[in-house]
């Protein structure tokens, strides 16, 4: 079985989290990474310790599975053997050989006007992804730290699924952010869906069983894109949810305007950069579209613990509070996809998993 995780609105809405889960959980064999490269940043918490990984898949979780990266992957070979060393994880992973090299000039070419304006990570991506379309960039076999972690990806997953074997693909960002479907010019290097994951691993559509597309809660943005629509101070205040994390936010002395407040109460900083996130209510029409265009079987809603305290650490769907299941109901009716993981908390356990029925 094939399974795909997406982010399904604007990127950081838990994948990292729901990856590692799934790994524990489901024991795929292997664990691919798909997605851009190292702009992204996955967050997950193991007991107790914190990961911010921006090159190794989240489900390193799970000891006894292979880890690998796609070769649509961009990599940046320091941060990638830093990793590797963080998770302890040298001899289970390997990456394709024709993967590209991010390099010094394409970080310095990332602080452009363009690349101030749309406001990128700054960690070279747009510029490889342009350096691989020229015909110009250099790939994985061209560096000899690389040579002991290189693989053929397509030819190891796809034995592994004429195999039967269980294989668990990680995507990155979020369709909002797709170069093809997102607010372009305001968008990352590449398309975000779950077609372009399969294809970044060298998997055919035919061989995908499971889409899981992942959506906050509420909604966050990092980077600029004026096209989408940030709560107003009128808005938070004329919402229950909203004017409570307000109230917390005064409490507790924060500065900024209402939404900055809030982002701050929310913990929404940037994984890879440290910005602030801008808070947007859930974008129902966004996700019926994307969880369409992804093909998603499965929504997954993270951070419910956010907006309804009461549910922080749930495991059973009985423990949910009436106002946190009427807003799952709501996004489920709106993206007419049922929602089979809910996470309640940052910790990898934090799930309330309804894929064999409602418990
Ligand atoms: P990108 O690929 O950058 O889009 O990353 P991502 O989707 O993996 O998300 P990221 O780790 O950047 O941000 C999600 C944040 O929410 C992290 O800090 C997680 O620890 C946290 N998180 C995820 N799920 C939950 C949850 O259910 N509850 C709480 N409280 N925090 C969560
Ligand atoms: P780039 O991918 O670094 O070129 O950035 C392009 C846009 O996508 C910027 O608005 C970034 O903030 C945003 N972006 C890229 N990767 C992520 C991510 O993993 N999470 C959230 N936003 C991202
Ligand atoms: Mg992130």
């Amino acid at each position: 079985m094939v399974s795909i995780v997406v982010g399904g609105h604007y990127g950081d809405e838990g994948k990292g989290k729901i990856v590692s889960y799934l790994a524990v959980k489901d024991n795929p064999l292997y664990i691919s990474r798909a997605g851009v490269g190292p702009n992204a940043g996955h967050t997950v918490y193991v007991e107790g310790k914190k990961y911010g990984l921006r090159m190794i898949t989240c489900g390193f979780t799970n000891p006894n599975a292979q880890l690998l990266i796609g070769a649509g992957v961009l990599v940046d070979i320091p941060r990638l053997l830093e990793e590797i060393k963080m998770t302890d994880t040298d001899g289970r992973i390997f990456i394709d050989k024709r993967c590209t090299i991010i390099e010094q000039e394409h970080k310095d070419a990332d602080k452009s006007a363009n690349s101030k304006k749309i406001g990128t990570t700054g960690s070279g991506c747009g510029p490889a992804n342009a350096a691989r379309v020229n015909r110009t960039a250099k790939q994985a076999k061209d560096f000899s730290e690389l040579k002991k972690y290189l693989v053929d990806v397509p030819q190891i997953l796809n034995d592994a699924i004429d195999a039967g074997e269980e294989v668990l693909i990680e995507g990155t960002q979020g369709f909002g952010l797709s170069l093809y479907w997102g607010n372009y010019p305001y968008v990352t290097s590449k398309d975000t869906s779950a077609s372009t994951a399969a294809a970044d691993c060298g998997i055919g559509p035919t061989n995908i069983d499971k889409v899981y597309a992942i959506f906050k809660a509420y909604m966050s943005r990092v980077g600029e894109d004026p096209y989408i629509h940030y709560l107003t101070d009128d808005e938070i205040n004329a919402s229950p949810v909203f004017a409570r994390l307000l109230k917390n936010a005064d409490e507790k002395g924060l500065d900024g305007t209402g939404n900055q407040k809030i982002a701050k109460v929310l913990g929404e900083v940037g994984t890879v950069t440290g910005r602030p996130r801008k808070i947007g209510e859930f974008d129902y029409k966004l996700a019926r579209y994307s969880a369409k265009i992804n093909s998603a079987t499965d929504i997954c809603i993270t951070c419910l613990d956010k907006l309804f305290p009461e549910c922080f650490g749930a495991k059973e769907h009985s423990q949910l509070s009436t106002e946190a299941l009427a807003h799952i109901k709501k996004i489920e009716d709106a993206v007419g996809v049922r929602a089979t993981l809910i996470s309640t908390g940052p910790d990898v356990n934090d799930v309330i998993d309804l894929r064999d029925g409602l418990d």
